[in-house]
């Protein structure tokens, strides 16, 4: 049966990749990227080795917060291209073995989403419920704002009706009433669509905002939030048995957990790991490893078919909000030394290549990190490259310039004229003159090359996803030891957070001198002593992938 069980449960062992169709690929040369260059450029996910990739939203939008703005769920922005591009791109993906998910954005709407303009054209609109009204906002201020430097309220007045309306995020983006039912039923109709056109899930935005249900009027109403998590998840899985939630909750674990559901893991399929992320970082910084070995160890195991997602950076700002503020605080001064590298008070814009001084060998090092240790990776385009940011763009933004393709002035991205790109092309060191897919491809020692082997090995090696993990002691600071122990196979990964070459002793309970180690990202063998003991020399920020086999086999 372990066949079926891990291709039916596909996302334990998946790789996933983000990208933003408009920032990827133009197809028909108008300067925006769209499905066309996309499925044009699919070969090149295909070599990678990626086998989800996760849409960011494509809808139609006046883009005031890169799409997360929408104004119909149920289309395709025309500037990316029609519906039919879209089943076009779905239907190459899973030719080459690959599915694809996308952003489901149902907390909020644009402000211009016919929904609002008519729930705000009168207080009798059939569509006023459908948002959350209150006539005097709750006295809490700026608590919970999310873009601090853009709102100060959660609360909106408007005018015409006499009433505030919430928004989580910016004021343009009204909150939906999960409360009311037909909106649930209409966020269950827009699923049901997309997994039609062929979808495989989505990545569900801002879930615990979107299941929020304080500063709503009419609390008899309310469902429990997880109820409706649970009610949501199995209408995907009747519509679509292979199909996954995997949703964004930035929260401490304990309270994460919850989201996975009970025993049965009824909510949602994968949740971000933010706390392993964000220590992660803390550990870079400090060239410690035992920041990252503590979340690991503390880090709860999803419920039954649940899993983890890991990922190094996403489309946002890097966010450090789930680490002390003194903690924060050493990892801006390690990588973001300078105001304008920061966001919110809280996160980096930065990617990880410049922050790490483009060290190729550190940035292999915590690529490798990603491929072992337990969870799905997610990637973000243009790491498997190591992209750079572009600091003259607004916020956020400076790390969603467009995909480098190659040398040039347009980056491959697109022939027309770069002024009418959606965001300029990173300038400098990490420009396209720099940094390339067409540079990288055939360079054995590149990132890029690099990413695609960790991928063939994380793939061939189940342990990694599977696995049973355990954290080992190596007697050393700055190494990271993990075993992962699957139907008898064993694979056990090193990293060295620090600059200098070392050796360190483990012990391999049920190993001994008839083991030994063989090298799964180069060439070599180690011996294991007949107590189980094994000597391992790592490089200054070098990394090992080890799995014993009995000597002479
Ligand atoms: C999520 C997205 C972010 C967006 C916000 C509002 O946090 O990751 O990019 O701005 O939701 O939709």
């Amino acid at each position: 049966m372990r066949l079926t069980r891990t291709s039916d449960l596909w996302w334990k062992n998946a790789v996933v990749y983000c990208l933003d169709v408009e920032t990827f690929r133009d197809g028909d040369g108008d300067g925006c990227g769209d499905f066309r260059g996309l499925t044009q450029k699919i070969d090149h996910l295909e070599r990678l080795g990626v086998t989800c990739i996760w849409l960011m939203p494509f809808y139609p939008s006046p883009d005031r917060d890169d799409g997360y703005d929408i104004t119909d769920f149920y289309g395709v922005d025309p500037r990316l291209g029609t519906l039919g591009d879209f089943v076009e791109f779905v239907r190459t993906a899973r030719d080459r073995g690959m599915r694809v998910i996308a952003d489901l954005v149902v907390n909020h709407t644009s402000d211009r989403h016919p929904w609002f303009r008519d729930a705000r054209a009168s207080r009798d609109s059939r569509y006023r419920d459908w948002y959350v009204w209150a006539d005097e906002p709750p006295a809490d201020g700026p608590k919970g704002v999310v873009f601090p430097d853009k709102e100060d309220s959660l609360w909106q007045y408007d005018e015409h009706t006499g009433q505030y309306y919430l928004h989580r995020f910016y004021k343009h983006q009204p909150d939906l009433n999960v409360a009311n039912p037909e909106v649930r039923d209409e966020i269950a109709r827009i699923m049901g669509f997309w997994m039609e056109l062929g979808l495989s899930g989505f990545r569900v935005d801002a879930v615990p905002f979107m299941l929020e249900t304080s500063g709503q009027t009419d609390a008899s109403r309310l469902p429990d939030p997880h109820d409706y998590l649970a009610d949501l998840r199995s209408f995907l899985s009747r519509r679509n048995g292979e199909a996954i939630l995997l949703g964004e909750v930035n929260l401490p674990y304990a309270d994460t957990m919850p989201f996975y559901g009970g025993a049965d893991g009824e909510e949602l399929t994968m949740c971000f790991d933010f706390v392993g992320m964000q220590k992660m970082y803390l550990a870079l910084a400090r060239r410690d490893a035992r920041p990252l070995a503590e979340a690991l160890t503390a880090r709860p195991t999803p419920p039954k078919d649940g899993h983890w997602a890991t990922f190094v950076r996403n489309h946002d700002e890097l966010t450090l909000d789930q680490l002390s503020d003194a903690e924060r605080q050493e990892v801006f001064e390690a990588f973001g030394p300078e105001p304008g590298m920061r966001l919110y008070g809280r996160g980096l814009r930065r990617r990880l290549p410049p922050t790490l001084g483009g060290d190729l060998e550190r940035l292999k090092m915590v690529y490798s990190l990603l491929f072992s240790l337990p969870g799905t990776p997610v990637l973000f385009y243009g790491e498997e490259i190591g992209m750079g940011e572009d600091p003259e763009a607004e916020g956020r933004q400076a790390v969603r310039t467009p995909m480098q393709w190659r040398p040039g002035r347009g980056a491959g991205f697109s022939e027309a004229e770069p002024s009418r790109f959606p965001a300029r092309v990173v300038q400098g060191r990490y420009g396209p003159d720099h940094v390339s897919v067409a540079a990288q491809r055939r360079d054995p020692g590149s990132l890029l090359s690099w990413i695609r082997m960790l991928i063939e090995r994380y793939r061939e090696n189940p342990e990694l996803a599977w696995g049973d993990f355990t954290v080992l002691d190596t007697g050393s600071e700055s190494v990271l030891a993990h075993r992962c122990t699957y139907e008898g196979g064993t694979v056990v990964a090193l990293h060295n957070f620090s600059a200098d070459a070392v050796e360190v002793g483990l012990v391999l309970d049920g190993f001994d001198s008839s083991w030994s180690l063989t090298d799964l990202l180069g060439e070599g063998t180690t011996e294991i002593a007949p107590d189980g003991r094994a000597v391992i020399g790592l490089d200054g920020h070098g990394c090992r992938w080890l799995r014993p086999r009995p000597t002479g086999a």
